[in-house]
């Protein structure tokens, strides 16, 4: 029976654990906490820093494969794990691009891969610079660890920025910061593609993802309303990405549909796709899938890194939606008194068909503890079910 080890023991190593069950997989998680998501689920979950060489190398011993809950391993870590005859999945080279936002830019551009207008700045010179051609308000990024929005600053003008530029030239800071043009998009799109070491790809409908101050709320699938020929495009795009990078494991490419217009090809009534971001692991946009699809993310995600042949990624359902559960105000600060449990109970009294997915975590304001899916025949009604389910769940109190 195989090992897999996942480097992070957050939500996404927590939903791997129920798909290693049933394919009779072993799974070791590498927590940074006793108390993180997968750990308290998970049997085998050391402790250990993901940034210690000592504490990842004893990890992955006795491990089949080395794959990731976080992109945050640092790079040269990861090669010497690689050179130790540690099979890592995504390989280095290809994470990389995950783990750096000015990288994975630079090397979209040179595979022709459509992006947002971007250019790196590192004083507000090269900003103006920038802007100039690209217009304000300017979209600026810290190339690394971002999440959720944390990572990306709309700048309206130089002063906006100034902050964050200063920042990134102190030292130990990231030197530069990505500047992107701010796309006037239609909406957001996720592509989900698993790929083998042997070059098997399976790609996910198109799904579209709807965040608020930059962290997702709601996922839908299908995508409602894309065109057939823009989804297909979508879907090359991220088919194209996942065999140029040599991707193992799934591969999220979180995209932008802009409006047709002066902006689209001429003729292209469902204007265009600009890709936004890659993720190499799990992402919150194929969550739905747990529910929705014939084969979700997470079992995708053990089958591609153990060369298994995927299986089909079809939904189950017309319409499946998604929503995150925030952590809501706590009852110090006046959020209801009502526990977690106590507003499940209630949720599955109101909504049978509501699928209801808790990661364990401390509740913090606006910290994503958990989501819901629901499934039917249209996709206003699920969405608003999910919608009003996933607010239940943060706020305890009705509308
Ligand atoms: N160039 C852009 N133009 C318009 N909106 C943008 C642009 N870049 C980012 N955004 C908005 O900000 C959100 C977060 O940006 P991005 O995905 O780059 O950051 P992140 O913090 O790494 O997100 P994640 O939580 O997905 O890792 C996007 O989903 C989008 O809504
Ligand atoms: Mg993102």
């Amino acid at each position: 029976v195989p090992t897999v080890g996942i480097i992070g023991g957050g939500q996404l190593a927590r939903m791997t654990a129920p798909a290693a069950i049933a394919l009779g997989v072993r799974l070791r998680v590498l927590a940074a906490d006793p108390d993180d998501s997968a750990a308290q689920v998970v049997v085998d979950a050391p402790v250990g820093d993901y940034r210690d060489a000592a504490a990842v190398t004893a990890f992955a011993q006795g491990c089949d494969v080395v794959t990731f809950d976080h992109e945050h391993v640092p790079m040269p870590l990861l090669e010497d794990l690689v050179a130790g005859g540690a099979v890592v999945r995504p390989r280095p080279q290809a994470l990389r691009l995950a783990q750096d936002k000015a990288a994975m830019r630079a090397c979209l551009t040179s595979l022709d891969v459509p992006c947002p207008r971007w250019a790196t700045v590192r004083d507000k010179a090269e900003l103006a610079g920038f802007a100039a051609e690209a217009g304000w308000p300017v979209v600026l990024k810290t190339p690394r660890g971002g999440y959720d929005g944390k990572g990306v600053l709309v700048a309206e003008n130089p002063d906006d920025a100034a902050a964050w530029l200063a920042r990134a030239g102190q030292p130990g800071g990231t030197g530069l910061l990505l500047a992107e043009e701010r796309v006037a998009f239609e909406q957001e799109l996720a592509v989900l593609i698993a790929r083998s070491p042997s070059g098997q790809a399976a790609a996910w409908p198109v799904v579209q993802t709807v965040q608020v101050d930059g962290i997702c709320r709601e996922v839908t699938a299908p995508a409602p309303g894309l065109d057939p020929g823009l989804a297909a495009e979508a879907t090359r795009i991220g088919l194209r990405i996942a065999g140029e990078l040599d991707v193992v494991g799934v591969l999220a490419v979180e995209m932008f549909q802009t409006a047709a217009g002066p902006d689209g090809a001429p003729g292209d009534a469902g204007g265009r796709v600009l890709v936004n971001e890659l993720a190499m692991r799990p992402h919150n946009s194929g969550h739905w899938g747990m529910d929705g699809a014939v084969t979700a993310q997470f079992e995708q995600h053990l089958r591609a890194v153990l060369d298994y042949p995927l299986g089909e990624t079809s939904l189950t359902a017309p319409a499946v939606a998604m929503a995150n559960v925030l952590g809501g105000r706590s009852s110090a600060d006046g959020g209801s008194a009502m526990g977690i449990d106590e507003r499940v109970h209630h949720l599955f009294a109101a909504d049978p068909g509501a699928k209801v997915h808790l990661y364990g975590k401390q509740v913090r304001p606006g910290r994503k503890i958990g989501h819901v899916t629901v499934l039917g025949e249209d996709m206003t009604s699920v969405r608003a079910r999910a919608s009003a389910a996933a607010r239940w769940l943060r706020d305890g109190v009705g509308e």
